[in-house]
């Protein structure tokens, strides 16, 4: 991982906020390549590293330690005491402050430094600039869609019309969700095409279609017009999508789809295992972005090889970037082990659906059974 962020205080710092931030930073300033430590502590702690490397006694926001060998750019220790309390005084919130500091840490490391004169401090405080708009511009943290099959799952049961994933597509985006994810099989065993066609009359955010590349689909997408569609690969056996595309087998016929969904203006994602020669067939597809799969992460039996899979995923995330894709991220993500990729920097969206319904089946639960006792046995029930 090219940023670890380490908190060694008891202030609930913003540390996956933190770290997506300083891989950017890092992406941003053309390193990286190199790897970077960044270290929260409380003002105790920054004063002993002041008086012991700089010889000042005294509490400071930010110290930079650059590396002089190796991969490692440098270690930035921040205080969060500290950050805090420039916050208050600037009336800006502690994680813009964090942020300000984390570029003026590495702003330093980059070999800049203030201190130098007039002159160096005020191309210093371009650069910090800079960086930080660019930062702020592209957005910190990833948006979140919400796959609603599984409300249509539930619907399809009795072949009835409720629950209807339109309207819990509604309250999900009333909730905060960025946008509203559906795949439209070709056996239609959840999501409709009724759905489709007033989703798109509905969703305020993003409707991203997740279909296969075939012809039926592809006039379907260009009719109705999603503003993403996810191309995965459909078995009729499976329960759920078992794996990513092949683009490498299939480039030809994946390409030949991407152009014609492009044709339409529709971008496209394809859905691919993190493996980089499919992560590679993809760039040459001519997609806007990848989906990485993270069902092998989110299945993973033990702790290495959900660290292996892990693994996988970022350096992945990492090369479609460096290809100039744009990276989502989604299949069996759930309230354990969301955050570890969620931290990701390159992961702009994740698509997360079963965990989502199935908690909100149990959480829902309690209130449901209580609305039918008060029709059952009245309103003192
Ligand atoms: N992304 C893709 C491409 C999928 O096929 C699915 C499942 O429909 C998801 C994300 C969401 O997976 P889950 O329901 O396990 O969160």
């Amino acid at each position: 991982m090219p940023a670890a962020v380490r908190v060694e205080t008891s202030w609930p710092v913003p540390h996956i906020m933190l770290r997506r931030a300083a891989e950017r930073l890092m992406r941003l300033a053309g390193l990286s390549s190199r790897e970077l430590c960044v270290t929260l502590v409380d003002n105790t702690r920054i004063t002993e590293i002041n008086r012991q490397w700089l010889h000042r006694p005294w509490p400071t926001n930010v110290i930079s330690f650059p590396q002089e060998c190796g991969d490692l750019l440098g270690d930035i220790v921040i205080s969060a005491d500290t950050a805090r309390k420039e916050a208050a005084e600037a009336c800006m919130s502690t994680d813009y402050r964090l942020l300000e500091l984390l570029v003026h840490g590495l702003v330093h490391l980059m070999g800049e430094d203030h201190e130098l004169g007039d002159e160096e401090a005020r191309r210093m405080r371009i650069m910090e600039k800079k960086l930080l708009s660019a930062l702020l511009k592209e957005g910190i943290m990833a948006d979140l869609c919400i796959n609603v099959d599984h409300i249509a799952t539930i619907r399809q049961a009795r072949g009835g019309a409720e629950p209807d994933p339109v309207i819990a597509a509604g309250i999900a985006e009333m909730a905060g969700a960025d946008g509203i994810v559906v795949h439209l099989r070709e056996d239609r065993r959840h999501i409709q095409d009724r759905d489709v066609r007033i989703l798109r009359e509905t969703v305020k955010g993003r409707l991203t279609l997740e279909m296969a590349a075939t012809d039926e689909m592809i006039g379907i997408a260009c009719e109705i017009k999603p503003d993403i569609v996810t191309l995965v690969p459909e078995k009729r056996q499976e329960l759920t999508t078992e794996g990513g595309l092949d683009v490498k087998g299939l480039e030809a016929s994946v390409t030949d789809a991407v152009s014609r969904l492009h044709e339409c203006d529709i971008p496209v994602s394809l859905f691919v295992d993190p493996e980089r020669e499919q992560v590679e067939a993809a760039a040459r597809t001519g997609t806007d972005c990848v989906e990485i799969h993270t069902g092998r992460y989110a299945d993973a039996l033990t702790s290495e090889a959900e660290e292996k899979e892990f693994e996988a995923i970022a350096a992945m995330a990492g090369v479609a970037a460096d290809l100039g894709l744009r990276v989502h991220a989604g299949h069996g993500l759930n309230y354990r082990n969301t955050s570890k990729v969620a931290a990701i920097a390159e992961i702009s969206e994740f698509s997360i659906g079963h965990a989502i319904i199935a908690q909100a089946a149990i959480t829902g639960l309690d209130r449901a059974v209580r609305d039918m006792l008060r029709l059952v046995k009245g309103p003192c029930a």
